[in-house]
């Protein structure tokens, strides 16, 4: 039985646990996959910005962690979109953990009320699995980048024949730091980190920017400093203006990678080779401060003839294809419910009047915002049926209703089904009879198997009785079936 659950980043035996799982998963049968590391993505989970909520995500097998997922969203833009990362190491996959870790991103999305979700794949064959199943999940390939690797030491040769074929550089001056971005520079360092976001291609990804200035520059380097050593470069014009810059990464725990993030020319300095300028300064960076970084990696759009360009002369080598995906997701009301069986296999239900008649369904109901869905489903229960005390249960079904009528001012309905195994009960919740018609609920009652498939009215879901012949003869699924209707 797979169960998802978030991750206490602090509980660093269980943080490490669950980074070899989502590591050894991200890395399989590529040559030159590039994950966060150990220490900063632990930093980062253990420390919280101000900008971006991120969850670490475990999926659990007899208490270990068989696959990882990284759930992040930005706080003050962007608002209506997540970013997913699902890992699964490769002796756990094609049974459903993938899946499984997909819908807790699904019902935890449609809580937040956010209906864009993003993710990326390094893809370096095809066919892929990581292809597969984004496919099978209805995401688009939205940006394509080559991911370029360029072996470390960089070789001197290479360096004296771009000095000297780059020439002079005329009309600009270079200026190099290591760490973080000296006071004098921060504006226009931070007006270019603007540009630089207005400027680089994104493909069809929905993506809100939001200007860079001196303080968020500043608090965005005060974090990444704890983990990564910056390079920067930075070309201005002999009047200051600023012109362009690159950036490298050296991360301080990394004994392998090195990383080339952004570079920019600004359009009306484009032409005089400041790329290759740039570039070259900041490889004289590199060598004084790398230590034992064997690869320098780097990212370029497919559409970027220029800088592919640039990239190929530094000896630069595509190792895959880099995939920015997108998914839009229905506005889903999200409910947690119960499928509570007493000791003789029969189950509660609750009886709904809506104006098309009455409908016999599992107890539980919508969840507040900030709480899980066990937590929702702990609350619910407690107030309609009066039901407590139960154990974590097992997350039997994920469905997904996308129809009119369900949920006013939604798409449709998300609802995600646990079992609960309990003695014999008259239920009585901590709601009046009142409070409970005024949420259309106005009887329930235990069923036999007998009793559901011989009556001639609705369920929801609709196919409970079979449903519920397959729980009884078959046990809870390993992993949650995905319901429709
Ligand atoms: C992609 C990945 C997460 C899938 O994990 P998983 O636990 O094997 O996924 P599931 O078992 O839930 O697969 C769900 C469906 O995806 C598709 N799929 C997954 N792997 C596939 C493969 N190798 N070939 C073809 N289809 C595949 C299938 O449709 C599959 O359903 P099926 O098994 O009933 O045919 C896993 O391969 C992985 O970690 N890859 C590396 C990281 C990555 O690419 N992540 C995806 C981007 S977020």
């Amino acid at each position: 039985m797979i169960s998802i659950r978030e991750i206490d980043p602090a509980d660093l035996a269980l943080f490490d646990e669950w980074y070899d799982a989502f590591r050894a998963g991200a890395i399989a049968g590529r040559e030159a996959a590039l994950v966060t590391g150990r220490e900063a993505l632990g930093y980062s989970l253990r420390n919280p910005g101000p900008l971006k909520q991120r969850i670490a995500v475990g999926a659990f097998e007899d208490d270990r962690v068989v696959g990882g997922m990284l759930f992040e969203y930005r706080l003050t833009d962007n608002l209506d979109t997540v970013e997913v990362e699902v890992d699964v190491p490769p002796a756990h996959r094609r049974r459903g953990i993938g899946t499984a870790l997909w819908q807790w991103a699904v019902t935890r999305s449609a809580q937040l009320g956010r209906t864009i979700v993003q993710t990326e794949l390094g893809v370096p064959s095809s066919p892929w699995p990581g292809a597969a199943f984004a496919e099978r999940l209805g995401f688009q390939v939205e940006h394509v980048e080559e991911h370029l690797v360029v072996p470390l030491p960089y070789d001197d040769l290479r360096l004296e024949e771009l000095r000297s074929s780059a020439g002079r550089l005329d009309g600009y001056e270079l200026t190099s730091w290591a760490g973080l971005c000296p006071p004098e520079h921060q504006q226009a360092y931070a007006d270019l980190h603007t540009a630089m976001d207005l400027d680089v291609p994104t493909g069809g990804m929905t993506r809100e920017v939001v200007p860079w200035t001196v303080e968020k520059l500043e608090a965005s380097e005060a974090r990444i400093d704890r983990n990564y050593l910056a390079l920067v470069t930075m070309a201005h014009t002999l009047a200051g203006e600023p012109a362009g810059y690159t950036l490298i990464y050296l991360p301080r725990a990394d004994a392998e990678n090195a990383q080339q993030d952004d570079t920019l020319v600004l359009r009306e300095h484009r032409g005089h080779n400041l790329g290759t300028h740039l570039k070259l300064a900041n490889l004289d960076q590199l060598a004084k401060h790398r230590t034992t970084q064997r690869f320098l990696h780097t990212w370029t759009a497919l559409t970027n003839a220029p800088m592919r360009k640039v990239n190929t002369r530094f000896g630069f080598r595509a190792v895959e294809e880099h995939r920015e995906l997108e998914l839009r997701l229905p506005n889903l009301r999200p409910a947690a419910r119960g499928v509570i069986l007493d000791p003789d296999d029969r189950i509660l239900l609750v009886r709904f009047e809506f104006g098309d008649g009455p409908l016999w369904a599992t107890p539980g109901g919508g969840l507040e915002a900030g709480e899980t869905v066990v937590e929702g489903l702990r609350r619910e229960l407690v107030e309609e049926v009066g039901l407590r005390d139960f154990a974590d249960p097992p997350h039997l079904w994920h469905q997904e209703v996308v129809a009119d009528g369900h949920a006013t001012g939604y798409d449709g309905v998300l609802n995600d089904y646990f079992l609960i195994r309990t003695d014999h009960f008259t239920p009585a919740g901590s709601l009046t009879a009142e409070e409970l018609r005024a949420e259309n609920v106005h009887d329930m009652r235990w069923w036999t198997l007998a009793e559901l498939e011989t009556h001639q009215g609705r369920f929801a879901p609709r196919e409970l009785p079979v449903l519920l012949r397959r729980l009884l003869e078959s046990g809870a699924p390993s992993t949650p079936a995905q319901l429709d209707l």
